[in-house]
């Protein structure tokens, strides 16, 4: 998929991430927790989509940069966070307009699972960040894979293409699946050092209608894969 598929329903899938189960119970609640105390903290927002993490963390006290593939996700993203925000439209697959060492963190949400090759785009968020700065990243968990295709090779890089409704219009999103080892071997040989993994439960205040039935006493369901690193 070209990245900026996100063009065709960008106002759909803003909608949707703004109230849904995903997006604003589980990925954005767990990056900000992870994220911490980021008053004052220089944050770049990777794949920022329409801005609702850079706005909380905005909210926050963070000093807020954002960019996305798609021009139309950067369009909602400058309705929601104002004209002045720091916002701009760029690939997270080629080398990226910012100075070295510009950041003290990169969030990286639900973004780098569209792209095959993360060696390029780790490098280039380590160099963005100060040694020493965290990239916190959420992604599709891998374990999900073989559960949902079972014939296929859990092993393999392999793209892989789903089905959703968002906010009424009917998308197709493509992925690449990597296995657990892939990932971490592509933070490792980018310079990060893996702070924290997490596989949390939805936030706690998520409405009961939204829950998937029959959840397990911890609450939890196999969703996203949440790291914290660290740039060595
Ligand atoms: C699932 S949305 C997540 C948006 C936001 N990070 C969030 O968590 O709410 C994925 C976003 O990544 C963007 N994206 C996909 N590939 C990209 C790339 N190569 N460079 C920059 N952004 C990309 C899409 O345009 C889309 O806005």
């Amino acid at each position: 998929m070209a990245t900026s598929d996100y063009d065709s329903f960008a106002r759909a899938y803003a909608a949707a991430n703004e109230s849904n189960l995903f997006n604003a119970y589980y990925a954005r609640p767990e990056m900000l927790r992870l994220a911490g105390d980021v008053a004052g903290r220089r944050i770049l927002d990777a794949g920022c989509g329409s801005g609702p993490l850079a706005a909380a963390l905005r909210d926050r006290g963070a000093v807020v940069t954002a960019f996305d593939a798609s021009a139309a996700m950067v369009e909602l993203a400058r309705e929601k966070l104002g004209p002045d925000a720091d916002l701009c439209v760029a690939d997270l697959g080629a080398p990226l307009s910012f100075p070295d060492d510009a950041f003290d963190d990169v969030v990286a949400s639900l973004v780098l699972h569209y792209l095959e090759d993360w060696s390029g785009p780790l490098a280039e968020l380590r160099r963005v960040l100060e040694p020493g700065g965290r990239l916190i990243l959420s992604v599709i968990h891998p374990g999900i894979y073989p559960i949902v295709y079972p014939e296929a090779d859990y092993f393999a890089l392999t793209r892989y293409s789903e089905d959703y409704d968002f906010d009424g219009q009917s998308v197709v999103l493509t992925y690449w699946h990597r296995p657990l080892h892939a990932i971490t071997d592509a933070f490792s040989a980018a310079g990060f050092r893996i702070a924290t993994i997490s596989e949390p439960p939805p936030a706690p205040d998520t409405p009961a209608e939204l829950l998937p039935p029959g959840l397990p006493e911890s609450g939890s369901f196999l969703c996203f894969l949440f790291f914290v690193l660290e740039a060595a």
